[in-house]
């Protein structure tokens, strides 16, 4: 890691064009870290696992851990795997609430929740939270949930989502949250997968005008689900609903008595005269949850993160990357139905005994000012949200923001899911800042846990684009091919075999090629589950010896990581991964559709578009009727978020001599390049025409 003086207010770097910020005084001065050189000390100790031992014991083990770390990242070696305080009990909703309690936090507002509706507020303490999640363990508990089963959750952003997470949790059940912008095919192969038992749903929600149907596509989930039990499954058993719209607003369609119980039921029934379950001491490599999210190939798979070294992660990235302190007010706009809910909604704030702002909205209803106004009416300090979010709003211009509200309270802003473009973030910077907040672009992965890469807003100048430096026990490198660096990275399914030995860890700070990590930190998945081959697989054969991230990236001279996107078959569409062949597996499930290849595109708001290439069955023409179909097809399997932006028919796909599609071409049409001496060598195509054929039908 090279000097960086901050005090001079330079970084030496590369690229004149880039400017550099430096931690504004009045932040670093009551930042946790206050410097570089203090970040980087903490840096140094960090590389011993005793500094995450320190920081583990802060928590509450029921039985202290005498080991730290036992890992194996080389498949050569034998069986990949890694274990933190292996040999300790903990629970991670006690971590969040009773040890709050115990440390006189009881009365603080655990949440600030706003709804749809700007007139919808409410407030829950960090007592009340532990009430809620209680209770709601208990209803779990008579519901035949035990340790280590999974429970499904499909449900918005009201307060209900985060009791349900915690009261699996605290009972040792495993939950597996389902986005509610999925659909009900998306949730039932979900469902399958897990064997959850247990489904968590509200009758319906508000997303800013339009109403959402949860119950009715979780009805359609089950029936799916049904045509597939297996033995010993007999798919959902219970299924609880909270209340959220009521019946003025939509009509429950189905209701399978037996099965289906409203929540407000399910805890009326609680039998008080006996007691609640008590806290489940989990092993500190016990499942916690499951969470599921698309790859290169196949159906999406279920990262199972663990108890004791997720805590840890959630904790301290937070912690430190949003230098949160007792008085702040934090407001992350994620849903809990991604990794980032999981880690900086519910686990990290709440391991802090942090006051959130939970929001249920969107950030353009009812107007495009919803977000400046929630800063400014709950005297937010820490804003996190995506750069898709920050385009967006930025369209609209600064009026809306300026005129609308202050932001005098906002000390940090937050970035993630995606690289941000030096525009947005220039603009998050003087128009949300008042140029006046440190930036924090926050690299890292569902399979992570936690932040990887990222400035400390006290400690680390920043600069725009760049997500800059490791956090603490992450160790990145940067896979440099030896022969030619000026190959595009993205790695083609044409490419025969990914060849190991031609790859070398780059010694020198600059460098362009793979980011990959060297050794665990302790938030880490530790498995997919009920597939621990398929894990080995997508993360530790690509370069024995290490996690391989699926990115690529460049290190400047001064050590920044700067993140150039996914190297593989997996599309980053307003920072939500979706893999191509999920796509092309639904296209090809349109009667008549023989066969598709999907890339991604540019988009303005949207980072990356999806661009679909379709060859339609003999005597099918493709049209604009079809082209529909095709849309709602994806629509209906997927969800909307999957939905093609651009929908190609063309007479065939480019194709090697054994069959395999080349997709570097089709990837580059789609980014707007128009002659065939631009797409690189065509040579290798079984029938160099189809080139021209696709050029000319765009
Ligand atoms: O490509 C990287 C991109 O998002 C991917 C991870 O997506 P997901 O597991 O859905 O988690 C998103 C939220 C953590 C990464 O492989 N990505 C995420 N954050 C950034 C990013 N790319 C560049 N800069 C970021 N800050």
């Amino acid at each position: 890691m090279p000097e960086v003086d901050v005090q001079s207010q330079e970084i030496h770097h590369q690229d004149q064009h880039s400017e550099v910020f430096n931690p504004p005084a009045h932040i670093s001065e009551r930042a946790w870290v206050k410097s570089y050189n203090e970040y980087k000390n903490n840096y140094d100790a960090s590389m011993d696992e005793q500094f995450y031992a320190g920081i583990a014991r802060e928590f509450h083990w029921e039985k202290p851990f005498t080991q730290i770390l036992d890992y194996n990242f080389s498949r050569k070696k034998g069986r990949v795997f890694v274990e933190w305080f292996k040999d300790g009990t903990t629970n991670v909703a006690y971590n969040c609430l009773d040890r709050n309690l115990n440390a006189n936090r009881g009365d603080k507002i655990a949440f600030f929740y706003e709804g749809n509706e700007p007139t919808e507020t409410n407030s829950i303490t960090y007592k009340q939270l532990h009430e809620q999640v209680v209770d709601f363990s208990s209803v779990l508990r008579n519901m035949g949930v035990r340790r280590g089963h999974c429970v499904a959750i499909y449900m918005p952003m009201v307060v209900e989502i985060v009791v349900a997470m915690l009261a699996c949790a605290r009972i040792g059940a495993i939950h597996s949250v389902v986005f509610g912008g999925f659909s009900a095919e998306s949730l039932a192969n979900r469902i399958l997968d897990s064997q959850a038992r247990v489904l968590i749903t509200t009758d319906g929600v508000f997303r800013g005008p339009k109403p959402v149907e949860l119950k009715k596509c979780c009805d359609d989930a089950c029936r799916i689900v049904n045509q597939q039990l297996t033995a010993g499954y007999n798919g959902i058993e219970k299924m609880v609903v909270y209340q959220r719209l009521g019946a003025e607003h939509l009509k429950l369609k189905e209701w399978v008595d037996g099965r289906d119980i409203w929540w407000h039921d399910a805890i009326k029934q609680i039998d008080r005269t006996i007691a609640p379950p008590a806290v489940e001491w989990m092993n500190a490599e016990d499942p916690l949850f499951m969470l599921y999210t698309s790859g290169s190939t196949g159906k999406p798979k279920g990262l199972v993160h663990t108890t004791g070294g997720y805590m840890v992660t959630a904790a301290t990235t937070f912690k430190y990357v949003f230098d949160y302190h007792d008085q702040d007010i934090y407001f992350c706009t994620a849903d809990c139905g991604w990794i980032t809910g999981h880690t900086y909604l519910c686990y990290g704030p709440l391991l802090n005994g942090a006051t959130s702002v939970l929001f249920e909205g969107i950030p353009t209803y009812p107007d495009e000012s919803r977000c400046w106004r929630m800063i400014d009416r709950y005297n937010v300090t820490q804003f996190y949200t995506a750069p898709t979010a920050i385009r967006a709003l930025m369209r609209f211009g600064d009026d809306k923001v300026t005129q609308t509200s202050t932001r005098n309270t906002l000390r940090i802003l937050g970035s993630v899911g995606e690289p941000i473009n030096p525009e947005a973030w220039m603009w998050y910077h003087r128009v949300v800042g008042n140029s006046n907040c440190a930036i924090v672009d926050t690299y890292w992965q569902t399979e992570t846990g936690g932040i990887m890469i990222t400035s400390q807003p006290g400690a680390v100048p920043t600069k725009p684009g760049s997500a800059s430096v490791p956090f603490y026990g992450v160790v990145p490198a940067v896979m440099r091919k030896k022969s030619d660096q000026s190959e595009d990275l993205v790695l083609d399914n044409t490419d025969e075999q990914f060849k190991q030995d031609e790859f070398y860890e780059e010694s020198q700070v600059e460098a362009e090629g793979y980011l990959v990590i060297k050794r665990p930190w302790p938030g880490l998945a530790r498995t997919i589950y009920g597939d621990h081959g398929r894990y080995e697989e997508t993360y530790f054969s690509m370069f024995d010896g290490y996690y391989a991230t699926g990115d690529g990236c460049r290190r400047d001279k001064d050590g920044y990581y700067w993140l150039t996107g996914r190297i593989d078959d997996v599309l980053n569409v307003s920072g939500h991964r979706i893999g191509t062949a999920e796509v092309e597996s639904a296209l090809v499930g349109h009667k008549s559709i023989a066969e598709a290849a999907v890339v991604p595109m540019p988009h303005e708001i949207k980072g990356q578009g999806i661009y679909a290439y379709v060859t339609t069955k003999e005597g099918i023409v493709g049209d604009e009727a079809l082209r529909a179909q095709l849309k709602s097809t994806v629509r209906v399997a997927l969800g909307p978020i999957a939905t093609p932006d651009v929908i190609h028919f063309t007479p065939s796909l480019p194709k090697t001599r054994s069959g395999k599609i080349m997709r570097r071409i089709l990837r580059k049409i789609a980014e707007g390049l128009d002659s065939v001496s631009q797409l690189g060598d065509v040579s290798t195509l079984a029938d160099p025409s189809v080139v021209d054929m696709l050029l000319k039908n765009k």
